[in-house]
């Protein structure tokens, strides 16, 4: 299975609006297993499809640490293919955050404590869960995702500044060494 390049900031798809998921096909699978992939080997513990360069409503959670498995217990790994947050505790919780498209780069976010979500799973039934610790943190970061929104959003415009330029200093840096 091949490994999938994982877009990176600035790239302008990581601003789309991702389409729902029609139908569960061949290549859906396919690319569910090479997210996976991508994912571990990142590593990473959650994976929007556009950040494969899929602008589609999937995603992709493994913690890859049982106790920190919060809700109702789902198989894992996860795959949430067309999800919907149907709730938000008014709790809310901190949690440092990162993202593969956005590298080295971490930031304290505050988000709501507990969601309850639906979604489809990867043999096309509906699935309802709610989420809490760790869990609910990735699920609603990927969700974002499918919407074009990054956990820089959650900060303020100068946390989010510094984020960007040191991204895109790094960025051109490697570039530059590409070069050599
Ligand atoms: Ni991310």
């Amino acid at each position: 299975m091949p490994l999938m390049p994982i877009i990176e900031l600035p790239d302008p798809l990581l601003r789309a609006q991702s389409a729902p998921v029609e139908a569960i096909t061949d290549d859906l699978s396919r690319l569910i297993r090479d997210m996976f992939e991508t994912m571990y080997h990142a590593p990473g513990i959650g994976l929007a499809a556009v950040q494969v360069g899929v602008p589609r409503r999937l995603l992709i959670i493994d913690l890859q640490d049982p106790e920190e498995e919060g809700g109702e217990p789902v198989p894992r790994p996860h795959v949430f293919i067309n999800p919907e947050i149907v709730h938000r505790s008014d709790a809310r919780k901190t949690y440092n955050e990162g993202c593969l498209s956005i590298p080295d780069q971490y930031a304290e976010v505050e988000r709501p404590d507990v969601v309850r979500a639906q979604w489809t799973d990867e043999t096309g039934a509906q699935r309802e869960g709610e989420f809490h610790g760790l869990m609910s943190v990735c699920l609603q970061h990927e969700v974002d995702h499918l919407n074009g929104i990054l956990f820089i959003d959650h900060l303020s415009r100068l946390k989010r500044d510094i984020v960007v330029k040191k991204v895109l200093k790094a960025r051109k840096e490697r570039d530059k060494a590409a070069v050599l």
